[in-house]
């Protein structure tokens, strides 16, 4: 950092503090600046000035960003999306030209190593991967255990956790806090971290066919041999009686592969900031992972598919479209499937999943809930309101169409998201492990709003008050209880 006595570089933020008059420059890197500059700008605490112990201000200014709006928490040579022109690449590759000759495979070799792997590294990595896709015969136990109805999501993640007791060699709290972070230097740290990476995509295909099968009431199936990642895991889900001669249809495993490819990365997104979030504790990879099935799990983030579907229901046919769209343009309804955070433009993913639906629908039949969303993608793209507002499909509004051509249930639909972006969840976590910087926990700041210091005061001098709505435990129901009873009589 510089001060304004030298000439600021042209690369650089003047910013001055009114409060104390102080001028501090920033450098300007890549178009960003460093959020602890700013901390600098502190000032003696001056309660003249309305300053509060809580504000912090001898710490120096802070940055109040919620929901991350313009916060960048990592530098990242994976994944670059430019919102504005609809352009999504991975280490520098199109998405467009990697969704036509790649597999998901490939791309996931390509998210996590940097470059596209030759011929060997490809072959080694694919049988590392399709070598650990058996799971120790307890978790079988553990996944039957669960509810036929419970949903695959809640399955997926478990099991994440549970796979990081089956791999205690790989436990940081066991076996050594920096067992990953060593392998910027040590080559069986190395070998250890891309065994975790191994394994991790081997089975998440047989514990998301598990959750599948137990939904359906089916025995588990043992992972095949000779087959691709796609192909096995499509496997493990419809294999009944045929003998092991059964192959899943290849239009189909294709179609699947390449929206696999599709999802494999996004770059800083809920889920993936939720694994590194997580992983920077240097907790076990399986944890970090089930962090990140949870962050996707939710209905902003991996929902949207299976919400897609459902509005299609709800409408029902072409004629019920235009009804529909003044619905959403009075508010009363979301267009799912329509919006982007960051896609102010086209989603191009949703351009190449349009392909692969005609695809699947050519051997599954068309789905009647496509004229529809036709329709209805159609009316959106040509009304000013959806214009206005830049509203453009996304991945999701076809996505759903499919896996319900395929037969998937809804509730499933998620797991579509999550099993390929383990790729990128694994990607983003090895490239923070072997960052030069080191790990640093992710820690965040906050600004406290709340009650300055005040005297405990004893139960008995408690006054009974009113409060708000909210600010005191709910009274719940429990209609076989007496205890809400009792407890509203006790007048404690
Ligand atoms: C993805 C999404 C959450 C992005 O949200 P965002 O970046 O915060 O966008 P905003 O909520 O600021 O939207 C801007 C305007 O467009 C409207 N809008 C955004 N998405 C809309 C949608 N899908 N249907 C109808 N209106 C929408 C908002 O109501 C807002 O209108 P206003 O200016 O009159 O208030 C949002 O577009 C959405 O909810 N989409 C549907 C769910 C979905 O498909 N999610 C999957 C994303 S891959």
């Amino acid at each position: 950092m510089v001060t304004t006595a030298q000439k600021a570089p042209e690369h650089s933020l003047t910013i001055t503090d009114n409060r104390t008059g102080k001028t501090i420059v920033v450098p300007i890197e890549r178009n960003s600046i460093p959020a602890t500059a700013l901390k600098k700008l502190a000032r003696k605490q001056d309660a003249q000035q309305g300053d509060k112990l809580e504000d912090e201000v001898e710490g120096g200014l802070r940055v109040y960003d919620p929901g991350f709006m313009n916060t960048a928490v990592v530098q990242s040579r994976i994944t670059f999306i430019d919102g504005e022109k609809g352009i999504l690449r991975h280490r520098g590759y199109p998405i467009e030209q990697l969704a036509e000759k790649s597999s998901f495979l490939e791309t996931a070799y390509l998210l996590l190593y940097g470059e596209l792997p030759t011929k060997s590294q490809y072959t080694l990595f694919s049988n590392e991967v399709l070598h650990h896709t058996f799971v120790h015969r307890d978790l079988q136990e553990i996944m039957g255990s669960f509810r036929h109805d419970a949903h695959p999501m809640a399955m997926l993640e478990s099991a994440f956790a549970a796979l990081g007791a089956y791999a205690p060699e790989a436990n940081p709290s066991l076996v050594g806090q920096n067992i990953y972070t060593n392998a910027r230097t040590s080559e069986a740290s190395l070998q250890l971290m891309d065994k975790q990476i191994f394994r991790l995509l081997g089975k998440a295909i047989t514990v998301a066919a598990m959750a599948y099968r137990m939904r359906m009431g089916r025995q588990f199936v043992k992972p095949p041999a000779g087959l691709s990642y796609t192909e096995s895991f499509l496997y493990m889900m419809d294999h009944l009686n045929e003998g092991s001669s059964y192959r899943p249809h290849p239009t189909i495993v294709k179609a699947l592969d390449t929206l696999f490819l599709l999802h494999a990365d996004h770059e800083m997104n809920a889920s993936c900031a939720a694994v590194l979030q997580v992983g920077s504790t240097l907790v076990d990879p399986y944890s970090a992972i089930a962090a990140g099935c949870a962050a996707l799990y939710g209905p902003l983030h991996g929902g949207a598919n299976e919400a897609v579907v459902r509005m299609l229901v709800s409408i029902g046919s072409v004629e019920n479209v235009p009804a529909f769209i003044e619905k959403v343009k009075r508010k009363e309804a979301v267009l799912s499937g329509f919006g982007h955070r960051i896609y102010r433009s086209t989603d191009p993913r949703s351009t190449i999943i349009r392909k692969v639906a005609e695809d699947i629908f050519a051997i599954t039949g068309r789905d009647p809930l496509l004229d529809t969303a036709l329709a209805l993608r159609d009316a959106a793209l040509s009304d000013p309101y959806f214009k206005e507002r830049r509203l453009y499909p996304n991945v999701d509004f076809f996505s759903g169409l499919i896996y319900r051509a395929l037969g998937f249930p809804t509730d499933y639909f998620p797991i579509l998201f999550a099993l390929p972006r383990i790729a990128g969840w694994l990607a983003h976590w090895r490239q923070m492990m072997l960052s030069p910087q080191g790990v640093k926990i992710w820690r965040p700041r906050q600004v406290y709003v709340g009650e300055g210091e005040r005297a405990y005061v004893p139960l008995k001098e408690r006054k009974e008050r009113k409060v708000e709505r909210g600010a005191e435990p709910s009274v719940v129901n429990h209609p076989t209880s007496t205890r809400v009873f009792l407890a509203r009589e006790s007048k404690l």
